[in-house]
C-alpha cells in the first residue's frame, strides 16, 4: 500500500472508529511529525505499563532527534506487549517511508523478521535497550550486572539470611533472561534460601500477575517466613508491596524488596522505606545516544565509538544503584525528578526525615 493510500485509509479509520481503531492500525500513536520529503525515523517501544516508555524514553529521543536534525521526522509506536501489534508497525513505518527503524522489541527472540523486512527495504535497524540479532546496532546497559547489583543489595539487606521470593521479568524480553542470571549468580551462592521451587517469570512484567503470584504464594507461606524478595523490576515490586501489604504486613514490617527503573512511585517508596531499592539506567543517556546514532544513520555518517556486543555495534551503559541515601544526587541532581515530584504530601515527613525537602 502507498504511504498516501494508507494515509488515507487511517483518516477514514480514525473517523470511523476514533483511537482505538487507529492503534489497531498499527499507526503511529500520536505526534505524527513527519515531513513528506524529510527523513522519517521510528521509535517502536514494546509496552506502557511500565512508565519509562512513555515518560522518558519516547519524548527525549524526538527531542534529541529534532535538535540534531531539522530534515527527520519521528514516527512513534508503542505494540502494548503484543508482537503481533509490533510486526504490523514496523511494516506500516516501512510503508511510511522510515530510513532507520529504533526497535525496542517486546519479543527479542522472535524480532529476526521485523530486521529482515526492514533491511530488506533499506532501512538500519537501532536494537534499543532489547539485543536483536542481525541488528544493525545495539543499545543498553550491562544487564546482567543489573540483576547482580539488585541480588547484592538483597543480600545486604537480609544480612544474607533468611527466605525469599524471586520474580523475573518477560521470558520473551533477552534482558529478563540477563538481569535473571547476573541475580541468580549471587542469589544460589548466597545464604538465603528461595522459598519456592522454582523462581516466577512474569510473562509481561506486569504489577497485577507479581501482586497476583505473592498474594497465591501467601496462601502456602506465612509473611514472616520472607525476609526478602527480589523483583526484576519496579512496576512488579509495586505488585509484591500491594499484595505483602493486602495480607495484613505493616508498611513499617514489609522485607526488602528490589526493585527497577527508577519510577517515581518506586522512588517515593524508597523514601518512605516500603522498597529497598531501585536500578537506575539513565534514559538520558540511552535516549539521546539512540536519538543521535539514528540520526546520523538517517543522514548517512558514521556511527564510532561502538563496541562489540555478540557481533553487533554496540552502546553499553552503566547501570546505578539507588537507595535512600542517593535519590538526591542520581534521580534529583541528575534531573530525572524534582523534590516537588517525589515530595507530594503522602511523602512530606518521610522526605524530610531523608533530607530532601
Ligand atoms: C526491560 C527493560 C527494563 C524494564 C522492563 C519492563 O527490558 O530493560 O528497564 O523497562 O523491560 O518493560
Amino acid at each position: 500500500m502507498s504511504s498516501l493510500i494508507r494515509r488515507v485509509a487511517i483518516t477514514g479509520a480514525v473517523i470511523a472508529l476514533g483511537t482505538a481503531g487507529l492503534a489497531a492500525c498499527g499507526s503511529p500513536n500520536d505526534a505524527d511529525s513527519s515531513s513528506k520529503d524529510g527523513k522519517v525515523i521510528a521509535l517502536l517501544l514494546p509496552e506502557s505499563k511500565t512508565t519509562r516508555y512513555e515518560a522518558f524514553d519516547r519524548p527525549i529521543f524526538e527531542k534529541k532527534v529534532k535538535e540534531l536534525c531539522s530534515d527527520c521526522s519521528v514516527k512513534y509506536y508503542n505494540a502494548d506487549q503484543d508482537a503481533a501489534k509490533q510486526a504490523q508497525q514496523v511494516d506500516t513505518a516501512i510503508n511510511a517511508g522510515a530510513k532507520v527503524v529504533v526497535l525496542d522489541p517486546v519479543d527479542g527472540p522472535g524480532a529476526g523478521g521485523m530486521v529482515k523486512s526492514a533491511q530488506d527495504a533499506g532501512a538500519k535497524v537501532v536494537a534499543y535497550d532489547r539485543f536483536i540479532e542481525g541488528a544493525d546496532y545495539y543499545m543498553s546497559f550491562d544487564n546482567e550486572t543489573v540483576g547482580k547489583l539488585q541480588a547484592q543489595a538483597l543480600e545486604e539487606a537480609t544480612g544474607n539470611k533468611g527466605g525469599y521470593l524471586q520474580l523475573n521479568g518477560a521470558p520473551s524480553d533477552p534482558n529478563a533472561a540477563q538481569f535473571k542470571k547476573g541475580a541468580e549468580e549471587v542469589l544460589k551462592a548466597s545464604g538465603m534460601k528461595l522459598l519456592t521451587k522454582t523462581s516466577y517469570d512474569n510473562p509481561d512484567w506486569s504489577p497485577d500477575n507479581a501482586q497476583k503470584y505473592v498474594t497465591d504464594q501467601l496462601s502456602k507461606i506465612s509473611p514472616d517466613q520472607i525476609k526478602g524478595v527480589y523483583a526484576a523490576n519496579d512496576g512488579q515490586a509495586g505488585g509484591v508491596i500491594a499484595a505483602l501489604k493486602g495480607a495484613g504486613v505493616a508498611a513499617n514490617a514489609l522485607p526488602p524488596v528490589t526493585g527497577q527503573d527508577a519510577e517515581l512511585a518506586a522512588i517515593q517508596r524508597i523514601i518512605s522505606g516500603e522498597q529497598y531499592m531501585t536500578i537506575f539506567k539513565s534514559y538520558f543517556i540511552e535516549a539521546n545516544k539512540a536519538g543521535e546514532v539514528a540520526v546520523a544513520l538517517a543522514k548517512g555518517d558514521d556511527v564510532t565509538g561502538t563496541t562489540d556486543f555478540q557481533g553487533v555495534k554496540s552502546f553499553i551503559f552503566d547501570p546505578v544503584v539507588v537507595k535512600k541515601d542517593n535519590v538526591k544526587k542520581d534521580i534529583v541532581d541528575s534531573g530525572l525528578f524534582k523534590v516537588s515530584d517525589i515530595c507530594t504530601a503522602d511523602y512530606a515527613a518521610a522526605c524530610k526525615a531523608a533530607g530532601l525537602s
